[in-house]
């Protein structure tokens, strides 16, 4: 029993799906799973282009025993390192003594990192542009650092114009008989997944993603043969044009993304009337609850809209904790360009606005409407016209009119008073009377401080 699929000519797919991992990387929920790609041809000399995941190896082994059908392997191609890719490598060796490594110079100390293995005496050091013929073929290798790893380097076939491409243009999501991407409803059923993928895993790195790209266009690239997911042989102008966008940090869509961290609802309700306020007028719109859906999803969407409003409740006089660690990620994701809108929320003391301002401000290009929204606990009278408000000039953002006032976050709009720096409550005034007294926690005036 085998599940090799012949691609093109003499070059095979011999990897596997995982439908049972719960975790890619053991953070990102990967509900459709995920494959792991590798790549034989079974030229002169036969080649093989990377290795798969523990997860998938028994019957990676029966595949590539197979399809070499007694020949030995010739050449084991190592573009990345990482172990979804090659866990597999130590045995692999092992099994294929004459096998000779290729590798660039940062990926040889690796394979010593994760395997009791010296390959030095196995190994083909390539670099930039080095070739390697195996007959028909030539491969020629180009380096793709932080594509996702330092190490990473991609595998191009001229005798076939196909591109082996690492994680690049890869996504989640298993292979269920159908390998390439014309196959299926890419943009109805993958896309999504491609976008979460490559975000999340790459979506730091889009200079050297649109460097990698750069190289790619001076190629004749008819085939392009990832990592993970399905392989491209048309359209592949259309997969092109997503890894600009999303490695330029460009929006897919004009619309507005809001993301709510709410503890009793109230932030939640007033997230959910922007919501049809923004749908009213003909805005595209999507809502997340951070506590529910896990931020790598909403992080994705960050990249697919223009505009995103962050809706969150006030906690241990800091940002409700959901809503901070979907910031610190999109920060961390270097994501910029956008126009944000902010929801703050506290019974006593609202600060997650200027704290959630705080998180934009060291990020480049964010630029934040005037209209932050306050709630203290919930709703008041009368602040459904804020939401109107807000709307409005969402609205007029996302259609390019000029009619809604921007500022750069640096100058997010500050709480005028004292803080109490015990419980956070904030005396809204001028000036704090000497023998003001914190009526939530009791303090003095001394543990005051003006907010700033
Ligand atoms: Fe699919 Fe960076 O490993």
């Amino acid at each position: 029993m085998h599940c090799v699929t012949n691609i093109h000519e003499d070059l095979y797919w011999l990897g596997g799906s995982d439908r049972q991992l719960a975790k890619f990387e053991n953070v990102f929920p990967i509900p459709r799973g995920v494959s792991y790609n590798a790549y034989l041809v079974l030229d002169e000399k036969t080649v093989l282009l990377d290795t798969v995941d523990k997860a998938v190896g028994e019957r990676f082994f029966e595949n590539l025993e197979f399809a070499l059908a007694g020949r030995p392997l010739d050449y084991v191609v190592v573009n990345h390192m990482e172990p979804d890719h090659c866990a597999t490598l130590g045995e692999l060796l092992r099994r294929w003594p004459g096998a000779q490594v290729v590798a660039n110079a940062k990926t040889v100390p690796m394979v010593s990192q994760f395997f009791d293995c010296d390959i030095s005496n196995r190994a083909v050091v390539v670099k930039e542009g080095d070739t390697l013929c195996t007959g028909r073929h030539t491969f020629t290798f180009l380096m793709a650092p932080m594509v996702h790893w330092p190490e990473v380097m991609v595998s191009y076939d001229a005798a076939d114009h196909i591109l082996f491409s690492a994680d690049a243009f890869g996504t989640f999501g298993a292979l269920n008989g159908n390998i390439f991407a014309d196959q299926v409803d890419f943009e109805r059923d993958w896309l999504d997944d491609a976008r979460r993928y490559y975000t999340n895993i790459v979506g730091k790195y889009g200079p050297q993603v649109l460097a990698l790209l750069k190289k790619v266009e001076g190629l004749d690239v008819r085939m392009v043969c990832p990592l993970h997911g399905p392989i491209w042989r048309r359209d592949l102008g259309y997969l092109m044009d997503k890894y600009k966008k999303w490695a330029s940090y460009q929006p897919e869509v004009r619309g507005v993304l809001i993301a709510c961290a709410s503890i009793y609802g109230g932030t939640e309700t007033a997230a959910g009337i922007l919501a049809c306020r923004l749908a009213e007028r003909g805005i595209p719109v999507e809502l997340y609850d951070v506590s529910v859906t896990h931020c790598s999803y909403v992080l994705s969407d960050a990249f697919k809209y223009s505009h995103i409003v962050f809706a969150s409740a006030t906690y241990n006089n800091g940002i409700f904790t959901p809503m901070e660690e979907l910031l610190r990620d999109i920060a961390h994701h270097a994501l910029q360009d956008r126009t944000v809108a902010l929801i703050q929320n506290g019974s006593w003391a609202p600060a997650s606005g200027k704290l959630m301002a705080q998180i934009l401000g060291e990020m480049k290009n964010m630029e934040l409407l005037e209209q932050t929204v306050t709630l203290k606990s919930a709703l008041a009278p009368g602040q459904d016209q804020e939401l109107e408000a807000l709307a409005d000039a969402l609205a007029a953002s996302v259609r390019g009119e000029q009619d809604a006032p921007e500022q750069a976050v640096a100058d997010a709009p500050k709480a005028k008073g004292f803080i109490c720096r015990i419980c956070g409550f904030i005396y809204e005034s001028d000036t704090l009377p000497e023998d003001f007294r914190c009526p939530i926690c009791g303090r003095p005036a001394s543990d005051f401080e003006p907010v700033t």
